[in-house]
């Protein structure tokens, strides 16, 4: 199977890989992992992959019409007997690192095209480029660019719901896109009515994008709000210690956030103790691991009986596509 995950990242995502029983790496590079299939052995839920191609074909040609062809043939071979009743996701990716790959990539990606019309024109006109949201398994094509002669080629994928979100002018930071990543792996947002704690807000990105859905924000941080947090009518800011806030009795909020820079552990004790006292319905909660060993913290976070995914009835745990040396859980509480 080849995993993808963000450029720079792949020793974890290896290492993370064989933490949870997957086989040996085979070849890597940027931005992708070729594991050994092992029989038998189920697909977990990954925190670094981003996508997972399964039974992925890898296709070499040195032109972009004798790539674009072998694709074609490899394509409708594994179409056979399958009947293509509506859109199909037809998702092609290749590393930023490496100049120029997407725009070869392009042009192998329009040779296809025009290939496949001539051959099948019905499935053609029902190929849809978008990725499916959230996080699932998919069927379509996944073609994945290694380098400028060599594709991976897959007609099942894992989707773990990583994307580039897009930016609001009014948004006072970057980590506005990663809650609103968050968001689309959960499923689910704040709504009007619906009450956040907000720890460790300042500037306001995750507290804007909350109060732009109608949701009523309490953003605790002794840092200004600016931009589109700034007075706006939704958002109450309190300057506190977001260790010491507390929901008031028998009141619990719709939502935590935490975007703290704190020691993990500090915060996942935190957490926990927002989730065992049902201080919350749903959470968004980013672990910055710059400083502490990253596997190690994950391996808590998703084993540990202590953890606040113990408490959920929906929990993921992703290394975002905005996430830098952090990753982020996403859950909702069981009832
Ligand atoms: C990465 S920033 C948060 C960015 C924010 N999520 C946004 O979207 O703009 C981290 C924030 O955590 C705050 N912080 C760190 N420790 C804190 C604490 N004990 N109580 C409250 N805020 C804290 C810092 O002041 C800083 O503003």
């Amino acid at each position: 199977m080849l995993l993808t995950c963000q450029s720079g990242f792949e020793e974890l995502l290896r290492a993370e890989a064989a933490a949870r029983g997957l086989g040996a790496a085979l070849a890597s590079g940027a931005g992708w992992v070729l594991l050994e299939a092992k029989p038998g052995v189920g697909l977990p839920e990954l925190c670094f992959a981003h996508r997972v191609l399964l039974e992925p074909a890898e296709i070499g040609a040195d032109s972009v019409n004798a790539l674009a062809g072998r694709l074609c043939d490899w394509f409708t071979a594994s179409m056979r007997g399958e009947k293509v009743e509506g859109a199909w996701p037809s998702v092609w990716q290749a590393p930023i690192e490496i100049p120029g790959l997407g725009r070869r990539l392009g042009a192998v990606e329009d040779e296809f095209a025009v290939l496949l019309k001539k051959r099948f024109s019905r499935v053609a006109k029902l190929a849809a480029p978008e990725l499916p949201r959230g996080t699932r398994t998919a069927r379509g094509l996944f073609v994945f660019a290694a380098d400028f002669g060599r594709v991976f080629a897959a007609r099942s994928v894992w989707l773990g719901g990583q994307r580039r979100m897009a930016d609001d002018p009014a948004a006072p930071s970057r980590s506005y896109l990663k809650v609103e990543e968050a968001f689309s792996i959960l499923g689910r947002e704040p709504g009007p009515g619906e009450t956040v704690a907000d720890l460790g807000a300042a500037p306001g990105g995750w507290s804007y994008s909350a109060a732009k859905r109608g949701a009523q924000v309490v953003a605790i941080d002794n840092g200004p709000l600016k931009g589109g947090a700034l007075g706006h009518p939704l958002i109450e800011h309190r300057m506190e210690d977001a260790f010491h806030f507390r929901p008031a009795a028998g009141i619990p909020y719709d939502w935590l956030f935490c975007d703290m820079v704190e020691d993990p552990q500090r915060v996942l004790d935190l957490v926990t103790q927002w989730t065992r006292g049902r201080w919350c319905r749903h959470f968004v909660v980013n672990l910055k691991f710059g400083h502490a060993d990253a596997l190690a913290l994950l391996d808590q976070v998703q084993r540990s009986s202590g953890s606040p995914l113990g408490d959920c009835a929906v929990a993921h745990v992703r290394h975002l596509f905005h996430d830098r040396e952090e990753f982020t859980l996403v859950g909702t509480l069981a009832t």
